[in-house]
């Protein structure tokens, strides 16, 4: 995109329920965006405003795009963008901030753990890690959800159970009849054997701050180095381009800085984990 400040029409291609409380939206641009994984772009209903949401779909889908829109108790622009219809005409800006390395994680197993709605920025990675899956020594995710309903993507964790490329576990905090999975928070399945070749291994995560609050000694504990733990920070963004202050994590703006960061840039701030 040229000019940042400038949006470009998107026609929404599907709007599906993932649960109650979030809907993922497939979008075409008029003109083509390019992100990588970790990405957000910014999204709005004409006349309403704007949001910034991590893209969640593969970074090779050159045609379109998705986000997963949590509505926001008053929040216009996610109310408006749950009850938009395919045909209709959204407007979006971006990409904007950092990325994975992913031709860093290339030969190397990468420990991918998300939490809640956490789980958009991971599937955009999960999607690009499995497009090349030869390219990476194994790839494991960790998914840990509130409740079997709160579960984002359900119809993708289930094809992911009986696919030989990954390694996944399921858990959730309260489960129902229905759970054939683990029940009790995240790092209830995350394991020292889950990774052979621990330092040299990658660790990928984003969720709630109590979750990465319990997560990061663990996988310090399970030998991942500081610098090879990388998480999606989500952090109260609003301008999305350096300019209102709301993102800080430390010396940091989440939108220009991140939202990507090692567990060693940021462990001495403690707004990262608030
Ligand atoms: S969202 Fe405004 S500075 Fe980051």
């Amino acid at each position: 995109m040229d000019n940042p400040y400038a949006p470009i029409e998107a026609r929404i291609l599907d709007v599906a329920d993932e649960n109650s409380a979030i809907k993922t939206l497939v979008l075409k641009p008029d003109q083509p965006l390019v992100f990588e994984p970790g990405q957000f772009v910014m999204v709005g209903m004409p006349g309403v405003g704007e949001s910034p949401f991590g893209v969640s779909s593969s970074c090779f889908d050159k045609d379109s795009f998705a986000v997963s829109v949590q509505v926001q108790p008053h929040g216009k622009n996610t109310m408006a963008l749950h009850e938009a219809k395919p045909g209709q005409t959204a407007l979006v800006r971006g990409p904007f901030g950092n990325c994975y390395p992913m031709d860093y994680f290339k030969g190397r197993e990468v420990y991918v753990v998300g939490g809640g709605v956490g789980m958009a920025p991971m599937r955009a990675v999960l999607l690009a890690l499995l497009h090349e899956a030869d390219q990476y020594k194994k790839i494991v995710l960790r998914y840990g959800a509130r409740n079997p309903e709160l579960r984002m993507y359900k119809d993708l964790c289930l094809s992911w159970e009986t696919d030989p490329r990954i390694d996944v576990t399921y858990t959730v905090d309260v489960a129902d009849e229905s759970w054939r999975h683990n029940v009790g928070v995240v790092t209830s399945i995350m394991r020292e054997d889950d990774i052979e070749d621990v330092p040299n291994a990658v660790a990928v995560g984003c969720g709630p701050p109590i979750m990465l609050r319990f997560m990061v000694p663990l996988l310090l504990k399970m030998g991942f180095k500081p610098e090879h733990m990388y998480f999606s920070m989500e952090k109260n963004m609003s301008c999305g381009m350096g300019m209102c202050g709301h993102c800080r994590i430390g010396n940091y703006y989440v939108c220009k800085d991140g939202p990507v960061f090692t567990y060693d840039q940021i462990r001495d701030f403690p707004d990262a984990w608030t």
